[in-house]
């Protein structure tokens, strides 16, 4: 399972190649932003003393593998010191974080003031570091009262949404200025109304899965317009959505089928949210469901940067035989073994260069934070190998395509809950023993705080 190569493979269908890569020649723009990012639930969770309910502290633990709970996680709300002292041990000048919705509002319209207080207080610590925060108001989690009464469904509830990020923009407004509205809009949408793997655990539901998204869509585009409107400050502060892109891809490209089938699902998670962010126009469309479509014009001028996501990629395969009639394949590296994550990943660092590409192009060079890129490596044994492809990736995207990408946020400082599997997924530059909460970086780590210091000495 090593994979010592620290050979670049570049492998799109069009051109395969082989070098090595040095260190010494990948570089990024000087006020370059190096952080790592983090979603409130995932490292704080609803806590232990007086649990908070959300959509996700309902569905534990029964939609959690092997019934796990999050608990405090990895107790983040408490170690938020240490752990900001990690972010500068690793030289890190910047931190995405979220604001735990379902705990500073867990009664409709009422804030609770310790919460607020906390978050004032790692701001703070932040700006002690020299750490710049990037806040993100939706990530996954929202509270109980907000999915009981349908969540996203339901259009009446968005200025709920709305009013929520505004009031968090006008309390933190002097103390950050990086917004993000809302997470992965299209992984949101297909973990709760496609496959079931998110609360409301909804299966297969075409029709709410595109109504959600058109509702996400527009909650950020409300957002983005409230907070332009009152900020002091306007132009100090630049807020954006985040897209994660995970392209589809044909298995054989030179077979229609395979092209037609990973077109189609290309479209509905990727496509239609860019074409929108272009042209204000929604076209969202799955074949036997019906088409969803959606115009605001807004929407071209609602992102002052896009956040990418980038985590791989699918090979689809056409099958008659499947019910939708594909399926999802894994590439064969040159060792004749998939090169995968302890995700169903395979590591894909061309695809981080393709989606830069796609978005300058797509959206007129917009800036591009990348707003979480990771890997989850229990051995430790490719982590290494992954940080070092990936971010000579993004080096030629920057250097060679001419994308504007501005700063590069790994997926996550420390282990967490992932999601639906729980804490086994190690995405942590730093291991975390769950029962003392004692933080160890991991050895394959090490090259991110190598390749920040390298670019320090520069600049
Ligand atoms: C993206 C999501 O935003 C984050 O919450 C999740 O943990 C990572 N992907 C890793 O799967």
């Amino acid at each position: 399972r090593v994979h010592s190569s620290l050979y670049w493979c570049w492998d799109n269908g069009i051109e395969e190649k082989r070098i090595f890569i040095d260190t010494n020649k990948i570089s990024f723009p000087e006020n370059f932003l190096w952080g790592t990012a983090a979603a409130s639930y995932q490292c704080e969770g609803p806590g232990d003393k007086a649990p908070v309910a959300s959509n996700w502290s309902e569905w534990e633990p029964a939609g959690i593998k092997n019934g796990q709970r999050c608990g405090i996680a990895v107790d983040h709300y408490h170690k938020y010191k240490e752990d900001i002292q990690l972010m500068s041990t690793l030289g890190c000048n910047a931190y995405r974080f979220s604001l735990a919705w379902d705990k500073i509002e867990p009664i409709e319209g009422q804030y609770d003031e310790d919460i607020l207080a906390h978050y004032h207080d790692v701001l703070k610590e932040l700006h002690r570091q020299s750490i710049i925060p990037m806040i993100t108001f939706h990530h996954f989690v929202h509270p109980l009262w907000f999915e009981q009464s349908s969540g996203f469904l339901e259009s009446s509830n968005l200025e709920k949404f709305v009013r929520f990020s505004v009031d968090m923009f006008r309390e933190f407004e002097d103390e950050c200025h990086l917004w993000c509205t809302i997470n992965e809009p299209e992984v949101y949408v297909s973990g709760c109304y496609f496959n079931g793997i998110f609360p409301p655990g909804h299966k297969a539901q075409p029709n709410e899965a595109s109504l959600v998204l058109q509702h996400l869509l527009q909650a950020h585009i409300d957002v983005y317009d409230s907070i332009k409107t009152i900020a002091r400050q306007p132009d100090q502060h630049s807020i954006g959505i985040v897209k994660d892109i995970f392209q589809f891809d044909p298995c054989n490209p030179l077979n229609p089928l395979d092209l037609y089938a990973s077109h189609i699902l290309d479209y509905a998670m990727n496509g239609c949210i860019l074409d929108f962010f272009r042209t204000g126009h929604l076209k969202w469309t799955m074949p036997g469901s019906v088409q969803r479509t959606y115009t605001n014009l807004r929407a071209p001028h609602t992102n002052d940067f896009i956040g990418l996501n980038y985590y791989s990629h699918f090979l689809v395969q056409f099958n008659l035989f499947k019910k939708p009639p594909f399926e999802i394949v894994h590439r064969h590296d040159d060792s004749g073994s998939a090169l995968m994550t302890d995700m169903p990943y395979p590591l894909y660092p061309e695809g981080l260069y393709r989606a830069c590409v796609r978005l300058k192009n797509e959206l007129s060079r917009i800036p591009i934070y990348i707003t979480e890129n990771g890997i989850a490596d229990r051995f430790d044994d490719r982590r290494h190998l992954f940080l070092r492809r990936y971010l000579y990736a993004l080096s030629r995207a920057i250097n060679e395509a001419d994308c504007d990408v501005r700063g590069y946020f790994y997926w996550s400082l420390i282990d967490n809950f992932e999601w639906a599997e729980g804490f086994d997924m190690k995405f942590g530059l730093y291991d975390v023993d769950l029962q003392t909460q004692q933080r160890t970086l991991r050895d394959g780590s090490k090259y991110f705080q190598y390749v920040i210091q390298k670019h320090r000495e520069k600049y």
